[in-house]
């Protein structure tokens, strides 16, 4: 990582072009800005670099995102094991489809909205992680089920398995179920041993349910700090998992998959009994999974590369040791995000749509109009503020993945 004072003797060229060079090199380049998302309409990119986006907004790095898909699917390759990425960190169709040219048999997801965006997209082998407890996810689960039928999802509850098997039953589907089990996360997933065997007992000699085998997914070890640590928090969260899967198998119940995992549990799950992972945060990574510590270096976790990031620019400079960003509360900033390039800035909230750079000594080369690059604290947070990756080479952006973010979480 670049001291700052390297970054000073380099002549804080680069990411933290001073103002009036910049807006040099965009008027030289005469960029329309009036035709700027009609330009991204028909995909012309021609003098779009990353000086002329607005700010705040999230950058790819082509390059780094597809060595970290490379990475994931060579590693699930060896070992071996299944990769079902997780959406919920990108909510984005492209990156999804990356994902399976590389060898993912599909695609878990968080919500029933994006579970029917990434169906409809074409993505086959939808793995949707919360049971339909309402009724208006029931019924567009089971939609779904007979629009897709490689789409599955869990159950973690007796009386949802009953409302599921009648409303598929009225739909005349047969809905693709697995039993997700508790893992040392206490937000869901039913207690392992008898009372999982008899849900899956229950779904399996059902009419309208097919059962998948089990959902187990570890939260706590994936942010476990250490190697060691991690690998040991894993093993004891999926040890009453694997005794479930063993008393399923030996009462004869099909046990097609068992899923879990995590980018901080990627290269261990494999010899502790899951079948696939779930891995999300992988292609981009956050500040926060940075700090987890990988098994060559027990502090920083370089296994995955910071892939995305958030341009922001230097709105206001008037008083010592820090200058104001127009990265705020609404686009998610947090104390524990990372300036790129340059670890001696400390991130600090200001409002809505402000934010504040400091740092201790010196610190006068940012000037109003500098633009930075920050990595997140945690990509489902902000990648859920945003509607579109721009995605770059170097300076030039290639492209632009549209994100299922503001207009479509939680409320549809
Ligand atoms: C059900 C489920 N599986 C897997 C993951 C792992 O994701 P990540 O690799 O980003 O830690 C998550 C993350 O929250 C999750 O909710």
């Amino acid at each position: 990582m670049t001291s700052r004072r390297q970054f000073i003797a380099a002549g804080a060229t680069g990411l933290a072009l001073g103002a009036a060079a910049r807006v040099a090199r965009a008027d030289a380049k005469g960029f329309p800005y009036a035709e700027f998302e009609q330009r991204i309409a028909r995909k012309d990119f021609r003098g779009m670099t990353k000086d002329v986006l607005p700010t705040p907004s999230m950058v790819v790095d082509i390059d780094l995102f597809e060595k970290n898909v490379r990475t994931m699917a060579a590693s699930a390759k060896a070992s071996p094991i299944l990769l079902r990425p997780h959406v919920k960190v990108h909510k984005s169709v492209d990156v999804a489809k990356r994902q399976v040219a590389l060898g993912a048999i599909g695609v878990t997801t968080a919500t029933i909205a994006e579970s029917e965006l990434m169906s409809n997209a074409g993505i086959k082998g939808v793995l949707w992680t919360k049971q339909p407890a309402s009724m208006n996810n029931l019924l567009r689960a089971v939609a779904l089920s007979k629009r897709d039928p490689t789409f599955m999802f869990v159950i973690d509850d007796p009386r949802v398995a009953d409302q599921v098997e009648e409303a598929a039953g009225a739909a005349k589907v047969k809905c693709r179920v697995a039993v997700a089990v508790y893992a040392g996360l206490t937000r869901q997933g039913i207690a392992n041993g008898k009372p999982a065997l008899e849900l899956a007992q229950r779904i399996h000699s059902s009419k309208n349910m097919a059962l998948e085998g089990f959902m187990a997914y570890s939260g706590g070890a994936s942010h476990t700090k250490g190697f060691a640590a991690r690998r040991k928090k894993s093993a004891d969260d999926l040890s009453g998992v694997q005794e479930t899967v063993a008393l399923a198998k030996k009462a004869g119940l099909p046990v097609g998959i068992v899923s879990g995992g995590s980018t901080g549990t990627y290269n261990m799950d494999h010899e502790l009994g899951l079948t696939e992972l779930e891995c999300g945060s992988y292609v981009f990574m956050d500040s926060i999974y940075r700090r987890i510590g990988g098994k060559s270096d027990d502090t920083v976790y370089t296994d995955f590369e910071n892939a995305m990031s958030v341009l922001v620019t230097v709105d206001s400079k008037h008083h010592a040791g820090q200058v104001t960003i127009d990265y705020g509360n609404k686009a998610m900033i947090q104390t524990t995000d990372q300036v790129k390039g340059m670890s001696w800035l400390q991130v600090d909230r200001q409002g809505a749509e402000y934010g504040i750079l400091r740092w201790k000594d010196g610190g006068g080369e940012l000037k109003v109009g500098d633009r930075l690059e920050i990595y997140c604290s945690n990509l489902d947070m902000s990648t859920n503020c945003y509607d579109r990756y721009y995605v770059a080479k170097g300076d030039q952006i290639v492209d632009v993945w549209p994100i299922m973010g503001r207009s479509g979480a939680a409320q549809r």
